[in-house]
């Protein structure tokens, strides 16, 4: 059994009293001896030790004395139990521990002077705290450095063998790219088959080592730890809102460090339900872009066509008097902006004010249109709240959790540490519901891969075998009679077997699905892009709410609906109501009292209800010549929508493109005017993450070139246009979102929120309920025509949209490779190889690309990165807007793929799906 049982609510271990230097202390039972004296306040040395995985026991330094042993045990692997009389200090124990340490330093390099983690060593601070001086037998390993990995170096003659990396790698990640060899008569830790490491770079393994045995290979032999300043803030990437360490030397980012570190090695285990303080590799290794070459300097000011560098005073006063003239002449509603969910909640909130209460206008978006919108809006309707119901500690402490068209590991890896914890320590049982062989499918005990696109269909037949098989929480249903014979009613319509059918699993597979996640007293609802990005979304959501609602998962603990955040502060924009329906605070923007709130704190008319436009709309105004200017703010709709929305024409068709951002994108080189933004390292703020949790982003150094902070140029442009913002920092605007928003600010402690499913259930459930069941539903994005293959646009665990397109450290990990991702029996079957081109097919164009084999897809499938626009796969794509929610879907479409033979000729007779 593990050490650690006291983690497993379902396990109680029975309490016990032990004495600990005469002092009686109670524990339970089995737990590590060492985290029974630990938990008295007493840290006794331990190297090999961390709260986060098993104790290990190689090190030997933890000893204490247990009365009846002769010799000192090893406090890490001991079991407390009943009646120990424990001692853990005299000469004894601090000589037996000093041998320990000298047995590690007798064999260690002593290389201090150049090694990275001198100053940051468990083993100088040992050596130090134990008075290791005498070294005379001192013997080097003598190991070449093991440099295969991209972004470790592996040095062995420091290691002490204390197997922290491999644990936590295989423990906690449940990754388990290490192990130890012997090899040259010594332990050495490997890559997995001794051969260049493969795995997902988080660097957690660098993170625990205590000595300077695994190295960062971007920032070797730069710094001594003491030379670099140490910002504490979250990182820039994903929605799991991650704490993170910037370090830098000047104004030069060195590295990003994590909590998780050797130094951070006590704890109950059990606190790791809320994270294990560990980062993934976008946030350890993708920080170069903050102080890139590529960055924006200075203004760039259209002059014959050219961008030219132009100064800050130089640049605003015509950008301003062109908008004012704009405004005079067309009215507010010429105007339009878009900004990015990579910006403070400071700024989004900024940005609607300058909208609404400067300009006038209600037509702007933020990227939460591009999916999460459709999960804010589906609970909003049914259950009255914004934003997913539960935390990471009830994803952890779950006992069945429906993981749904979410490839997890890669777009949120640190909210999947989570799910590996349920289903590891908790012992969950999960189930995936996808499209592709996705990383987390092959952890968890029921895979359910489908039909590419037809997640949607899976979920209606969860709820139809729920009511078959009578999983019914009765109690709840029975207060909405009403709603319950609608839903049953609608799911009449369905068919199990042609639901089967489509999705490629069997009603068997359906049943086992809906019964673990109906029978867990505790059960979780987790979705990603492969249901908020894809046609019908929306109503995806609403019938997981349905599955919920009907098996007592809503408002019992535990228990809810949840989904995943691509960027940081998607959640962010929507509470700050950077988007046309919602004022701060997820308030509708027709709603009167609130409309009256807001107009007299920011003392202007607001524009009136009706008048908004988000995304799609915009674009169209613009096409049309409604809309003459644009602020896009870190935005970059012409590298992201697919050619046919006819994007560049509509931005060609501005009087003024005002872009704001860290780099000139495909958008900013069309636009007239382009301001150089500061990255989140560069500005104090708050993010708020998918939990809801208001996280601070803190200055880390002084803004690169002439770039400024985005609060920074909109207040300019505000009191350009004659309406003051008076703020003189980030934490200006807070104050006022404090007076607005009381409770907002929850210093990363959000209030539970309850899901109220009542009023919808009472009032317009049975009405809309049945237009949300259609078995005969077309899986998402296939066209009418014939095709071949099902061609899914997604995202890369290296990559985050575009920004991290800009760091080296990613790209050099995961650079584009401009192929078709495909199974390697498509490939086989067709006769392609690695050096053959294929010609790809849809009903929106054709293009020619190389080709990779991909474990993770389907056969009959095919993926490309999203991330990545050489070549143009993303104008294949077919765009259907959702009616409720206006978000664009674009993320799949039905190909042919034909292999191109060397003189350039397609070849005949080609047919990609297995029949
Ligand atoms: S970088 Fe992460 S995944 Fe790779 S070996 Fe280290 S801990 Fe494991
Ligand atoms: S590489 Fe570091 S963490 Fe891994 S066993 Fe060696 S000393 Fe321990
Ligand atoms: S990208 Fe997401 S998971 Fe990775 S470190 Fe950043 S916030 Fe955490
Ligand atoms: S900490 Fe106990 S043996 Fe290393």
């Amino acid at each position: 059994m593990a050490l650690k049982p006291a983690t497993n609510p379902e396990v109680e271990a029975a309490s016990i009293e032990l004495a600990i230097d005469g002092r009686t202390v109670t524990a339970k039972d089995g737990v590590s001896l060492y985290d029974v004296i630990a938990s008295t306040g007493n840290n006794v040395p331990a190297m090999c030790y961390h709260y986060t995985f098993d104790p290990f026991g190689s090190c030997g330094v933890c000893l204490v004395m247990v009365e009846g042993k002769k010799a000192p045990v090893r406090s890490c692997t001991a079991k407390a139990a009943a009646g120990m009389v424990v001692r853990t200090e005299g000469d004894d124990l601090f000589q037996a521990r000093k041998k320990a340490v000298e047995k590690h330093l007798i064999v260690h390099p002593l290389d201090c002077p150049v090694c990275d983690a001198d100053g940051h060593c468990e083993l100088q601070d040992m050596a130090f705290q134990h008075q290791v001086t005498n070294l005379a037998n001192a013997k080097q390993k003598l190991i070449p450095e093991d440099t295969r990995s991209l972004v470790l170096d592996f040095n062995m003659n420091r290691c002490i063998a204390c197997g922290e990396c491999i644990n936590v790698c295989k423990d906690v990640l449940m990754i388990d790219a290490l192990q130890f060899v012997k090899k040259g008569g010594f332990t050495q830790v490997v890559a997995k088959g001794d051969t260049a490491l493969s795995c997902e770079f988080c660097g957690d393994c660098l993170a625990v080592c205590p000595v300077g045995a695994i190295t960062n290979k971007y920032s070797k032999y730069l710094y001594k730890p003491w030379q670099l300043k140490k910002t504490t803030t979250t990182c820039n990437y994903c929605g799991d809102g991650c704490q993170m360490y910037i370090e830098t030397n000047d104004n030069e980012v060195v590295r990003v460090t994590s909590p998780l570190s050797w130094k951070n090695k006590w704890g109950d285990r059990a606190e790791t339900a809320t994270g294990h303080g560990g980062i993934c590799v976008r946030g350890r290794f993708g920080f170069q872009y903050i102080d890139s070459k590529a960055r924006l300097r200075q203004p760039l000011v259209r002059r014959d066509g050219k961008l030219v560098e132009t100064p800050w005073l130089e640049t605003l006063h015509p950008m301003v008097e062109r908008l004012a003239a704009i405004k005079a002449q067309h009215g507010p509603q010429a105007i339009g902006g878009l900004i990015t969910a990579r910006c403070t909640n400071e700024e989004l909130y900024l940005f609607q004010k300058l909208m609404r209460a400067a300009i006038g206008t209600n037509q702007f978006d933020s990227s939460a249109r591009y999916g999460h919108l459709n999960f804010v809006h589906a609970v909003q309707h049914a259950l009255g709240i914004g934003r997913m119901t539960n935390d990471w500690e009830d994803i952890t402490k779950a006992k069945a959790i429906l993981l749904v068209g979410t490839n997890i590991t890669e777009t949120n890896p640190l909210t999947a540490v989570r799910v590996k914890e349920a289903i590891r320590v908790y012992k969950s049982q999960v189930i995936v519901v996808d499209s592709a062989q996705t990383k987390i499918a092959a952890l968890v005990s029921h895979p359910m891969m489908v039909t590419p696109g037809t997640e949607g269909l899976f979920i209606q037949g969860l709820v139809k075998s729920v009511l078959e098989h009578d999983l019914v929480d009765e109690e709840v249903t029975g207060k909405h009679p009403q709603a319950f014979a609608a839903l049953k009613q609608a799911v009449a319509r369905v068919s199990l077997d042609a639901i089967a059918a489509q999705t490629g699993r069997s009603v068997a597979q359906i049943h086992e699905a809906a019964a673990i996640f109906a029978e867990a007293p505790r059960a979780i609802i987790l979705c990603g892009e492969g249901i908020v990005r894809r046609t019908g979304g929306y109503e995806h959501v609403l019938n997981l709410v349905d599955l919920a609602w009907i098996t007592g998962k809503l408002g019992r603990p535990g228990c809810g609906v949840n989904t995943v955040t691509e960027e940081p502060n998607e959640q962010g924009a929507v509470d700050m109501g950077a988007l046309p329906e919602f004022l701060p605070g997820q308030v509708r923007f027709d709603d009167a009292t609130a409309r009256e709130k807001f107009a007299k704190a920011w003392g202007a008319e607001l524009p009136p209800p009706g008048s908004g436009a988000s995304l799609m709309e915009i674009l169209k105004r613009c096409r049309s010549g409604q809309i003459k200017a644009l602020y896009v703010i870190g935005e970059n709709p012409l590298a992201t929508l697919p050619a046919s929305l006819e994007v560049q024409a509509a931005l060609e068709n501005l009087e003024l493109l005002i872009c704001q951002d860290l780099f000139l994108t495909e958008t900013a080189q069309l636009a007239h005017m382009v301001l150089p933004a500061c990255t989140y390292a560069e500005k104090d703020g708050t993010f708020t993450n998918l939990e809801g949790k208001v996280l601070r982003i803190r200055q880390t150094m002084d803004p690169i070139g002439d770039s400024l902070p985005d609060w920074h140029i909109m207040t300019a442009i505000a009191s350009g246009l004659g309406y003051e913002l008076p703020y003189e920092s980030a934490q200006d605007i807070q104050n006022e979102i404090m007076k607005l928003l009381p409770g907002y600010y929850n210093l990363g402690q959000p209030r539970k929120i309850s899901p109220k499913p009542e009023s919808y259930l009472a009032n317009g459930y049975a009405a809309e309920v049945g237009n949300r069941y259609r078995s005969d539903l077309k899986p998402a994005g296939r066209g009418t025509g014939r095709r071949s293959f099902t061609l899914m646009m997604g995202q890369l665990l290296y990559h985050s949209g575009k920004l991290s397109t800009q760091a080296s450290g990613l790209i050099n990990i995961s650079p584009s490779s401009g192929r078709l991702h495909m199974n390697e029996r498509d490939l086989e079957r067709m006769g392609l190889e690695e050096s053959t081109r294929v010609r790809v097919t849809s009903p929106k164009g054709s293009l020619e690309l190389g080709v990779e084999a991909d474990l993770t897809v389907l056969p009959g499938s095919c993926f490309f990165p999203e991330h990545f626009n050489e070549p143009p796969v993303k104008d294949l794509m077919p765009v259907a807007v959702d009616a409720a929610t206006g978000v664009p879907y674009f993320k799949l479409a039905e190909v042919t793929i034909e292999k191109v033979s060397e003189g350039g000729e397609v070849a005949r007779g080609l047919s990609g799906r297995a029949s």
